[in-house]
């Protein structure tokens, strides 16, 4: 199996030009990943494909069983993992259509079961998140995008809501004085519990729409679907050049 998974966001339930070898249906003491696993070629090289909100794009980002997925991805020998995020931009650099590697998050999330470590322990558990993105793939995400000549902005905080609601303008207002400047839905637990499997995990963000209140009147699904077709053709031009 591949050492190099990629999970799919909103917009990137199957990956183009991947060469399909063989689907894998995975069991986990937490139950079932979202879809089964796509082991591919992706430009000459093996990795392992899972479509976070399943195959058809139906379970919302509080019922993902980030667990399950993670767990899965273990199982199978992922080592470096790609978390493709479609997201709002609050800061001024977060421009839709734009790509962006953050390096640092934040947890709005509730009741998302988000930790391995919950019974059967020996002794109690903390790992540490001061870092909560993989420096190693980050920077290699960078200069993938470099490479791609893909404009990859290097930073920036996110913030994981709840959903599947999108935000007041009074909520953004908050989380830009909390210091960030990316918002999604799935950031979290998924990051916390790739740490936990000692996975290295990044987060290839791509902006779709001006965060609330920080456009010009109400955000629209057409106007996100837009964004996410340009940016997700971006993402994969860095996925293609990424050398980990
Ligand atoms: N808010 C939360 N999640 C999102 C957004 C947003 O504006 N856009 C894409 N995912």
């Amino acid at each position: 199996m591949a050492k190099l998974a990629v999970i799919g966001g909103s917009g990137f339930t199957r990956l183009d030009s991947l060469v399909v070898v063989r689907r894998e249906v995975v069991r986990t003491p937490f139950g079932p990943p979202s879809a089964p696993i796509t082991h591919g070629v992706f430009e000459e090289r093996e990795i392992a494909f899972l479509p976070r909100h399943g195959s058809g794009h139906t379970i919302p980002p509080h019922k993902v069983n980030y667990r399950a997925n993670l767990y899965a991805l273990k199982q199978l020998g992922a080592e470096i993992i790609v978390g493709m995020a479609a997201v709002g931009g609050i800061t001024a650099p977060m421009r839709p259509g734009r790509l962006v590697c953050p390096d640092q998050i934040i947890d709005y999330t509730w009741g998302r079961a988000s930790t391995f470590y919950e019974s059967d322990l020996s002794e109690v558990v903390h790992v540490d998140f001061t870092e909560p993105y993989c420096p190693m793939l980050r920077q290699a995400l960078l200069d993938a995008a470099a490479e791609a000549d893909v404009d990859m902005h290097d930073g920036g905080t996110y913030a994981a809501m709840q959903g599947p609601r999108l935000e007041s303008a009074a909520e953004i207002d908050r989380l830009e004085r909390d210091g960030c400047d990316l918002v999604g839905m799935t950031g979290m637990p998924e990051a916390a519990l790739a740490r936990e499997l000692d996975i290295c995990y990044a987060h290839c963000a791509i902006v779709v729409n001006h965060a609330a209140g920080r456009g010009d009147g109400p955000i629209t699904m057409d106007d996100i679907r837009r964004c996410l077709d340009i940016g997700m053709a971006r993402a994969r031009e860095v996925l293609a050049r990424l050398d980990v």
